[in-house]
């Protein structure tokens, strides 16, 4: 019997998978799985983009159908954090965090978006937050903001790509330490405490054992019936 999580023959593109991150932890999934897997990140990937620039990202995606032929799966996992109060973040900082994490992940999503539907068929899974619809105790208002609209632009998406055949839902991670997003809590051993305290299992979440089997989930044929959803990865933190 195939597996439900089998990716064999399908391509997958998982952007923001520089080494240490949860992207390269996709990245690894997919290909333990069966897909053919094109990494790509700022630096220190297969390819190289930027999801703030339009072009970078058309010319990576029509790169990986041009070498694969096709193009079934994208992960976007790019992004950036902002730890800064509200009355010391400029606009400039507030736009850029915006474009990398929100309007980033509608440029990816729109580029092969378009690939998929002519396809017929497609998995888009985007990173939001367990702050997409709630916010901490640390000064992030940047982040915050953009993580919230990464779930409406992937259930907007979702309705629009759901006739071609095409898939678009969120994981939102709680604490996943350390990446290179989080190593910084390294610092502070009483604001990692406190986050594992935040959820039901009482730990952070572990990037090499935690991440995989979620993103698996809406990256495979066993999410066949899935779209525009959130799924929170967060060790029950957003379930009190
Ligand atoms: N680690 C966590 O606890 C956690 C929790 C919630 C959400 N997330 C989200 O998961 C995703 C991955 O986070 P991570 O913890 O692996 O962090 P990370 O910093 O290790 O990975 C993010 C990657 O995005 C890349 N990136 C940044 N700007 C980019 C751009 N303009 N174009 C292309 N790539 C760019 C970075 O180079 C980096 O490799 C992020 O969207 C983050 O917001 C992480």
């Amino acid at each position: 019997m195939v597996s439900p999580f089998d990716l064999d023959g399908q391509v997958a593109l998982v952007i923001g998978a520089a080494p240490g991150g949860l992207g390269a932890r996709a990245a690894s999934a997919l290909a333990d799985h069966g897909a053919t897997v094109v990494t790509a990140d700022l630096a220190d990937a297969e390819r190289t983009v930027d999801v703030t620039d339009e072009s970078s990202v058309a010319d990576l995606v029509a790169g990986v159908v041009a070498e694969h032929g096709r193009l079934d799966v994208v992960v976007n996992a790019a992004g950036v954090m902002l730890r800064k109060a509200y009355d010391e973040t400029s606009v400039e900082e507030f736009e850029h965090v915006v474009r990398v994490n929100l309007t980033g992940t509608w440029i990816v999503a729109r580029e092969a978006g378009r690939v998929m539907a002519a396809q017929g068929h497609g998995r888009i899974v985007n990173l939001t937050t367990v702050y997409a619809e709630r916010v901490g105790p640390v000064p992030e208002s940047a982040y915050y903001a953009s993580k919230a609209g990464v779930v409406n632009v992937t259930r907007a998406l979702a309705a629009e790509l759901g006739p071609r055949g095409v898939t678009v839902n969120c994981l939102a991670p709680g604490v996943f330490y350390p990446t290179k997003m989080t190593a910084a809590l390294g610092a502070a051993p009483e604001r990692l405490e406190w986050f594992a305290n935040r959820t039901m299992l009482g730990r952070l979440g572990d990037p090499d054992r935690d991440f995989a089997g979620p993103l698996l989930l809406l990256a495979s044929p066993a999410s066949s019936y899935v779209t525009g959803q959130v799924l929170y990865v967060d060790g029950g933190w957003s379930a009190w």
